[in-house]
C-alpha cells in the first residue's frame, strides 16, 4: 500500500486551511508538515500554534517533522496540538529513546528521520521502537530541491533489514519526488511518499496525486 502525502511547505501559506482541505479532497493519504527551526536547518517554517489550526480543518493524519534542535523538548506541544505521527531527526536528538517513548506513550506513531549522509546503522538501537523511518532524499530545509539518486540503494538496505528483523515499520520517503523517480523509490521497498513541489505545483491536484500512485506501483 502506497500512501502519498503532499508536503504543505510548498502551499500557498496565506490559505493554508483551503491548501490542506485541496490535497484531502484530491486523494491525499496524510498531511506532512515540516517544521524548521532556523538551528538545525537553515529555514524557518511553522509551530505548534498553525499546527493547531489546522487541526481544526480536517481529520486527516498529520506527519509532523520535526526539523528542529532539542526535539525533546517540543514533542508535547506537537502531540497537544494534533499531530498524529511525529519524525525526529536522529541527528538533533541526545535522548532519542527518551523522545521515542514519550510520543509511544502519548498514543501517537513514532518516527526518526535521518538526513542524506547519516547511515543507516544509527537506527540499530531504536528500530523496535518505532512506526516509521525516514529516509531523507534531498539535504532538509526547502522543498523544491533535486532528488539524490545514491538514496534509492539507502532505502533498498533498510527495506532488508527491517524483513531480516522481521519488523513491520513503515519506510517515509522526502524530497525531490516526482512522476520520474518514485518508481525506482517504492521499489526499494519505500511506502510513504512525501511530495511537496510535485503536488502543489501541478495544475490538477486530483489528477498529480493519481498519477504518482499508478506510476508508484508500475513505473
Ligand atoms: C525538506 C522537507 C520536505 C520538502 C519536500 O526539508 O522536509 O518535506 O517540503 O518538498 P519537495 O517535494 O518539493 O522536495
Ligand atoms: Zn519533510
Amino acid at each position: 500500500m502506497i500512501r502519498i502525502a503532499p508536503s504543505i511547505l510548498a502551499s500557498d501559506f496565506s490559505k493554508l486551511g483551503e491548501e490542506v482541505k485541496k490535497v484531502v479532497v484530491a486523494g491525499a493519504d496524510m498531511i506532512h508538515i515540516d517544521v524548521m527551526d532556523g538551528h538545525f536547518v537553515p529555514n524557518i517554517t511553522i509551530g505548534p500554534p498553525v499546527v493547531k489550526s489546522l487541526r481544526k480543518v480536517t481529520d486527516a493524519v498529520f506527519d509532523v517533522h520535526l526539523m528542529i534542535e532539542n526535539p525533546d523538548k517540543y514533542v508535547d506541544s506537537f502531540i497537544d496540538a494534533g499531530a498524529d505521527i511525529i519524525s525526529v531527526h536522529v541527528e538533533s536528538d541526545y535522548h532519542l529513546n527518551r523522545t521515542l517513548n514519550r510520543i509511544k506513550k502519548s498514543g501517537k506513531k513514532t518516527a526518526v528521520a535521518l538526513n542524506p549522509s547519516t547511515p543507516l546503522s544509527s537506527l540499530e538501537w531504536v528500530m523496535e521502537d518505532v512506526d516509521m523511518i525516514l529516509i531523507m532524499t534531498v539535504n532538509p530545509g526547502f522543498g523544491g530541491q533535486k532528488f539524490i539518486g545514491s538514496m534509492v540503494e539507502k532505502v533498498r538496505q533498510l527495506k532488508k533489514i527491517i524483513d531480516g528483523r522481521g519488523l513491520k515499520i513503515d519506510i517515509e520517503v522526502d524530497g525531490g519526488i516526482d512522476l520520474s523517480n518514485i518508481y525506482a523509490i517504492t521499489e526499494a521497498g519505500a511506502n510513504v511518499i512525501v511530495a511537496g513541489s510535485t503536488v502543489y505545483n501541478a495544475a490538477d491536484t486530483e489528477q498529480i496525486i493519481r498519477q504518482l500512485k499508478e506510476k508508484a506501483f508500475q513505473g
